[in-house]
């Protein structure tokens, strides 16, 4: 029997409560509440600014997925590093990967580089893929503001015959680098974005004769294509990145080569 109820034609009482209905009603419903739920995280999600940590792809993911299968690719205790950290640490998605973590490989090998100076350590994931590429006597000073991720890189690190080669210390980047003495093959640019052209400059005058610069993130997932303008007042990353890539692009000293692979890479050397 068929009653009006708010302008719409609905089923009588009886037949609304009959347990054949809600058998099929009550999953249904279910299922749009979990949509509904999913729908109000993304909105908070962008609200909340949480959608910094989620990164574009530039790359068709089957072909980036082929790429790496013919590539050499870190080892097994980078990738328990990298699980571990997807599972258990916030802004996994900081870490550079096994695309970036063999080119960074490829790098240290090809260059024959003794000395790397890493500038955000996270849970310690590139810093073991440079690692694992460098000579015995090599070396790999990461620098992090923060300790508190130590005892899980440690525990990698420990782990891995490499992870020996690692130094990491703690404090602010732009306060440390002067500290330290020496020269640097390489330099792997991956902490504050606001601090990108400071570091850079910091490192230059430190690069050895055949060193090498790597800056990370340089493509923002696309939003250095956007002109002041366009960028969100709460956005205090994209004109930095913009101000290195300009700086880089219009320098007569260095030579400069942005690669779009994941959310882009600078690789910057002295003309
Ligand atoms: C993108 S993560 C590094 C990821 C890492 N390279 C990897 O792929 O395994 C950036 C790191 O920079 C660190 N950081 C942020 N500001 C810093 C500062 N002023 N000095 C040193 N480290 C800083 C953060 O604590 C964070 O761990």
């Amino acid at each position: 029997m068929y009653v009006k109820l708010f302008g719409k034609t609905v089923k009588s009482r009886e037949n609304l409560f009959n347990f054949e209905d809600l058998r099929i009603k009550i999953p249904v419903l279910f299922s749009q509440l979990i949509v509904a739920i999913s729908g109000l995280e993304k909105v908070f999600y962008v609200i909340l600014g949480m959608h910094k940590g989620v990164m574009m792809k530039f790359i068709n993911e089957e072909i980036e997925g082929y790429a790496i299968s013919k590539s050499n690719r870190p080892s097994q205790y980078v990738k328990e590093l990298g699980d571990e950290t997807r599972a258990n640490v916030p802004m996994s998605m900081m870490l550079v990967g096994e695309m970036e973590g063999s080119l960074l490989g490829f790098l240290v090998r090809s260059l024959k580089v003794k000395r790397v100076l890493e500038i955000g350590t996270y849970t310690g994931y590139s810093a073991l893929c440079m690692a694992e590429n460098l000579p015995e006597e090599g070396e790999v000073i990461t620098l992090d503001i923060d300790d508190e991720l130590t005892p899980l890189s440690k525990k990698y690190w420990g782990q891995s015959p490499d992870g020996k080669k690692i130094n990491k210390v703690i404090g602010p980047a732009l306060e440390t680098i002067p500290k330290l003495d020496g020269e640097f093959d390489l330099v792997f640019i991956d902490a504050d974005k606001q601090n990108y052209l400071n570091y850079l400059k910091l490192v230059i005058p430190r690069l050895s004769e055949k060193g090498i610069v790597v800056v990370d993130n340089v493509l923002w997932s696309g939003k250095v294509l956007k002109a002041p303008e366009e960028l969100d007042p709460t956005d205090t990353s994209t004109a930095h990145i913009q101000e290195l890539n300009d700086y880089v692009s219009s320098s007569s000293e260095l030579y400069g080569t942005l690669l779009p692979i994941r959310d882009g890479i600078f690789l910057i050397t002295k003309v």
